[in-house]
C-alpha cells in the first residue's frame, strides 16, 4: 500500500511532526489589558494538539505596544507576565505530541486609532485600505507613511516578541507575511508607492520582510524554526490581487534564499488556479522553493486533504478545526464533512468556549 502522506512523519531541523495537518493561525480577540488570552482560548490549543493535529499556530501575537494592534484584545509577548502565562501552554502541546509556533503580526494599514495605543496607523505608503472597517462600519483611515525610524522599530518588535516566544519554550515562530497586513503590504506595489529604497521594484518592496527575517533569525535558536506566511489576498482589499504571477515567483524565490525552515501559503481556495495558470497556488510556490511548504484555504476532509497535500508538505486548517475538535480523527476515518461558511468563524470572536 502507497504510505499514507497525511500522517506520515516529517522533520525539519530537529523538529519532528508526527503528521501534516495544522492548526492555522487564528485570532480570537480575547486578551484584557495584560495581553493575554483568555484561559479557555489557551486551552482550546492545547485540545486540539490532544486531539493529533502535528502543529500549532497561536494566534497572530502583536508585536508591539504602540501601532501593531488591529484588532480588539489581542495579545502579546514581551513581558514576563507574558511569558510565564504561555509556558505551560507550550508544554502541553508539546506533551501532547505537536510543535507549537507562534506567530508574530503588525497589521499595518489595516487598523482604526481607538484600538491602536498610541492613536497612530502606519504603514509604507498613505494608501488606505479599499473596504469598510467590519468592525467600526467606517472607512479605514490613511495611514503615515512609515519613516526609516518607524521601520528599525517595527523590525525591533518583531526580535523582542520572538525572544519572547524562544522563552516560552516555542519550537518555532513565524512571520505574519499575509493577508494585507504590514509586511504584505510592503510586498505589493498596491500599497507600497515608495521611491526609497523600501519601494519599486519586487527586490526592494521584499527589502522589509527580508530585514525582519535577518533581525528575527539570530535569536531563534539554530534547532528551532522559523516560518514565513504569504498570501495574494489582503481581507481588506479582498477585489484586489496583491501580486502578479512574475512578483510572486520572485518573492518566493527571494524567501527561498533566506533563513527561513518554511513557507507557509495562505489562499482561499487551495484548488483555484494561480494567476490564471493551470497550477494552484502551492504548485507555483513549488516551482520556486524546495523547502517545506504548508497550504491553506478550504481544506475540509480527506479528499481535498489529500489533494492538497499532493503539491506541499502541510494542510492547515482553521475553521474546520475551530468548530470540530475530532476534525483529525473524521480525517483518517474518511468521514463525510463540508466546508465550513465564513459565518461559521464569528464564535472565535465570542465569549463562548469552543470544545
Ligand atoms: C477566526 C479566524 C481568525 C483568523 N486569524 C488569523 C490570524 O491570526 N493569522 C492568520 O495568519 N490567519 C488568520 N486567519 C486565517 C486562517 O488562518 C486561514 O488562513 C483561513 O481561515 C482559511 O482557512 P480555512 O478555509 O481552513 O478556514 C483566521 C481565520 C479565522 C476563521
Amino acid at each position: 500500500m502507497a504510505e499514507d502522506k497525511l500522517f506520515s512523519e516529517f522533520t525539519i531541523r530537529n523538529t519532528k511532526f508526527k503528521n501534516r495537518i495544522g492548526l492555522a493561525a487564528m485570532t480570537r480577540t480575547s486578551s484584557p489589558g495584560d495581553s493575554i488570552p483568555r484561559k479557555d482560548v489557551l486551552d482550546f490549543l492545547v485540545r486540539r494538539a490532544q486531539k493529533d493535529v502535528g502543529v500549532v499556530f497561536t494566534e497572530a501575537v502583536l508585536t508591539d505596544y504602540e501601532s501593531a494592534q488591529g484588532y480588539p484584545r489581542q495579545s502579546r509577548m514581551v513581558t514576563q507576565r507574558q511569558v510565564d502565562a504561555w509556558r505551560p501552554v507550550v508544554r502541553a502541546i508539546q506533551d501532547a505530541g505537536s510543535v507549537a509556533i507562534l506567530q508574530m503580526f503588525h497589521c499595518g494599514r489595516v487598523a482604526w486609532p481607538e484600538i491602536n495605543p498610541a492613536g497612530r496607523i502606519i504603514s509604507p505608503s498613505p494608501v488606505a485600505p479599499q473596504q469598510n472597517n467590519p468592525l467600526t462600519g467606517k472607512p479605514y483611515p490613511v495611514p503615515d507613511e512609515m519613516s526609516l525610524l518607524d521601520i528599525d522599530h517595527v523590525i525591533q518588535g518583531f526580535v523582542e516578541t520572538a525572544r519572547g516566544a524562544v522563552a516560552a519554550g516555542f519550537d518555532g515562530v513565524e512571520i505574519h507575511g499575509a493577508h494585507g497586513y504590514l509586511i504584505n503590504s510592503f510586498l505589493s506595489s498596491y500599497s507600497n508607492k515608495r521611491t526609497d529604497a523600501y519601494g519599486g521594484s519586487v527586490q526592494n518592496r521584499f527589502r522589509f520582510a527580508r530585514e525582519i527575517i535577518r533581525a528575527v533569525r539570530p535569536v531563534v535558536p539554530d534547532e528551532r524554526l522559523l516560518s514565513f506566511r504569504i498570501s495574494n489576498w489582503g481581507v481588506a482589499d479582498m477585489k484586489v490581487p496583491l501580486f502578479e504571477k512574475d512578483e510572486w515567483r520572485a518573492i518566493i524565490s527571494y524567501l527561498d534564499e533566506e533563513p527561513v525552515d518554511v513557507i507557509s501559503v495562505s489562499t482561499l481556495n487551495y484548488s483555484d488556479s494561480a494567476f490564471g495558470t493551470s497550477q494552484n497556488m502551492a504548485q507555483l510556490t513549488r516551482g520556486e522553493t524546495g523547502k517545506p511548504l504548508m497550504i491553506c484555504g478550504r481544506i475540509y476532509d480527506r479528499a481535498t486533504a489529500d489533494d492538497a497535500l499532493a503539491d506541499a508538505d502541510f494542510v492547515l486548517s482553521a475553521k474546520s478545526l475551530l468548530l470540530n475538535p475530532d476534525w483529525v480523527d473524521d480525517i483518517r476515518n474518511n468521514r463525510e464533512l463540508e466546508p465550513r461558511p465564513p459565518e461559521d468563524a464569528n464564535v472565535a470572536y465570542t465569549d463562548e468556549p469552543l470544545l
